[in-house]
C-alpha cells in the first residue's frame, strides 16, 4: 500500500500507542511539537489524550500519515466552533517519525491536512512554529505566509525564548 494520509476520527488503543510512540521519538529527535526533549510516555500521554478528546468530540479530526499502513506521522487539524470562524481550522502537532524525515512524508502530509480542510469547509489555515528550528521554511514552501510573531512566547530554556511564527495559508 502506497503512503497515504486519511482523516481519523475514532482512535482505538492501538492506534493511540502508535501515536504516542510517534510523538516521543519525535521530541526525543529534536522535534518541535509542544516539549523539549528528552521526554516519556509520562509527559505527553497526558497531551495526547486531550487532543483524542477533540478528535472523539467531533470537532477536529487527526490527519494519519501512513506508509504500508503503518504510522508514519500525523497531525491534528482543529476547528473552531464559534460562528464567526467556521471558515477557518488550526493545524497541531505536525510530525514525521525521525526514521523517515527528510523524504517527502512532510509534504505529502501537508497536502493530506489541506484536502482534509477543505472537505470538512475550510478556507483557509493557521499554525505556529517555533523560531530558530527552521520549520517555518518548510511551511513556506508549501503555500504559508508568515502573518506575525508572538516574540519570546516560547521558553525551550531558561534565558533561551523562541518568538512563536504565525502562519496561514488560504486553501
Ligand atoms: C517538519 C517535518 C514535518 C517535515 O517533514 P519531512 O518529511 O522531514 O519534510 P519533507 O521531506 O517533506 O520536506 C519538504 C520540503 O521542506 C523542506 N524542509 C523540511 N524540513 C525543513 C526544515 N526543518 N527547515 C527547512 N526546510 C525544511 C525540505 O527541504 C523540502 O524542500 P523541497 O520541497 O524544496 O524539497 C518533520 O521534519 C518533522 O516531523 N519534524 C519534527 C517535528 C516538528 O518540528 N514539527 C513542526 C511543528 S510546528
Amino acid at each position: 500500500m502506497p503512503v497515504a494520509v486519511r482523516p481519523v476520527t475514532a482512535v482505538d488503543d492501538a492506534l493511540r500507542a502508535e501515536l504516542l510512540a510517534c510523538w516521543i521519538d519525535v521530541t526525543n529527535a529534536g522535534g518541535a511539537v509542544g516539549f523539549v526533549p528528552p521526554v516519556t510516555r509520562d509527559d505527553v500521554a497526558p497531551v495526547l489524550d486531550r487532543l483524542l478528546d477533540g478528535v472523539r468530540s467531533g470537532r477536529d479530526v487527526l490527519c494519519l500519515l501512513t506508509d504500508d499502513g503503518r504510522t508514519a506521522g500525523f497531525a491534528a487539524l482543529v476547528g473552531l466552533t464559534g460562528p464567526l470562524r467556521r471558515h477557518w481550522g488550526t493545524v497541531l502537532r505536525v510530525q514525521v517519525h525521525p526514521s523517515r524525515q527528510g523524504e517527502g512524508l512532510g509534504r505529502v502530509l501537508m497536502e493530506g491536512v489541506h484536502e482534509v480542510a477543505r472537505s470538512r469547509g475550510y478556507e483557509f489555515l493557521h499554525l505556529t512554529a517555533r523560531d530558530g528550528t527552521g520549520v517555518d521554511a518548510f511551511y513556506r514552501r508549501l503555500g504559508y505566509r508568515e502573518v506575525g510573531r508572538v516574540p519570546g512566547a516560547i521558553r525551550v530554556a531558561p534565558a533561551d525564548d523562541r518568538d512563536e511564527i504565525a502562519l496561514v495559508r488560504t486553501l
